[in-house]
């Protein structure tokens, strides 16, 4: 009886090991609420992020300093802490006092093989960003920066995620209802391509996600949400898409996360990590689609 409840008790899968970074900083809330969930959904997480907000800092990569006099952001580390550190209780949340690209490489190269016994991670997350990270916003993002850098040089699998709703929240406030749905929505996506099984994406491609508004009485629940298959750039001078959704030409994300907000549209685009365009290749794109066709609707 004893062993029966316990065994009842124990995850069915031990996950698989995912490091997260960010732009806006590691005790921004969006980061920390995207943690909670997928640490309670049974995947092993290491953030690694920069210790102040790097927003708009695209691939810059520099050795971790000192933290200055004001500490990390949100008094979230004293001033003159040292260039890396992690919460004093939690090993697993992580600062790099850098750029993004250098704090998932810090985490990647360092902190996941010390926490994992020598195994690197398995899948890159970033994000949810604070702010939508659209078409021309793309190659300005440290969030886009850090999912390029995981998926281009060290070889793993990588989804950045990015909100239109929300400000600069501290990690220890009440959870705001936007970083929850962004949370509950990022981890739909994830745990499809978990399931959809290794190879998690096709060698040198992210995922470029955005999320809508998501307000009260609006879009304010993850089941409200359809996830869409699109484009970075508009393709207007590049071959055909894949066939999906009875054409040969994907959405473009901007239309519908600027202008559809209302419909509850998450955007997935397929994004070439050696230039955070979109994928080009219809192959690709529908070895993608098969992997995320769970969850994926057309649009009306
Ligand atoms: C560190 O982790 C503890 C326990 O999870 C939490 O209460 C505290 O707010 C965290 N502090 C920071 C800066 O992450
Ligand atoms: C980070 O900086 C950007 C612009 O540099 C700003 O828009 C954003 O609100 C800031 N975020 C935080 C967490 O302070
Ligand atoms: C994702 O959400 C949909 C409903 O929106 C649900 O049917 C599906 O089971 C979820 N998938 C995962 C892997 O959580």
């Amino acid at each position: 009886m004893r062993s029966c409840f316990l065994l009842a008790a124990l995850p069915l899968v031990h996950g698989v090991r995912i490091i997260q970074s960010n732009d806006d900083g590691w005790a921004e809330i969006n980061a920390r609420t995207f943690f909670d969930v997928l640490d309670k959904a049974g995947q092993q997480i290491i953030l690694s992020a920069p210790a102040e907000n790097q927003s708009g800092t695209g691939s810059s990569d520099a050795t971790p300093t000192t933290v200055d006099a004001d500490g990390c952001e949100y008094s979230s580390c004293p001033g003159g802490s040292s260039p890396t550190g992690a919460n004093a209780t939690d090993p697993r949340l992580n600062y790099v006092n850098s750029y993004p690209v250098t704090s998932i490489k810090n985490g990647i190269d360092v902190t996941a093989p010390k926490l994992w016994n020598g195994a690197k991670p398995e899948l890159a997350v970033t994000g949810p960003n604070v702010g939508s990270n659209i078409a021309i916003q793309a190659p300005f993002s440290g969030t886009i920066g850090a999912a390029t850098y995981a998926a281009k040089t060290a070889k793993i699998p990588a989804i950045a995620f990015s909100g239109v709703t929300g400000d600069p929240t501290a990690w220890n406030a009440p959870v705001p209802l936007h970083s929850q749905v962004y949370a509950d929505l990022a981890l739909n996506i994830t745990q499809t391509i978990v399931n959809s099984g290794a190879p998690y994406l096709p060698d040198n491609t992210f995922l470029n996600v955005n999320f809508p508004k998501a307000e009260a009485g609006g879009c304010d629940s993850a089941s409200k949400f359809k996830y869409i298959f699109t484009r970075i750039n508009t393709g207007l001078l590049s071959a055909r898409d894949a066939n999906w959704c009875g054409s040969t030409r994907l959405p473009w994300e901007a239309d519908l996360i600027l202008f559809r907000s209302s419909d509850c549209y998450v955007t997935i685009s397929p994004g070439d990590a050696n230039d955070k365009t979109t994928v080009n290749d219809a192959a690709v794109q529908l070895q993608i689609i098969n992997k995320l066709k769970p969850i994926l609707s057309c649009l009306p």
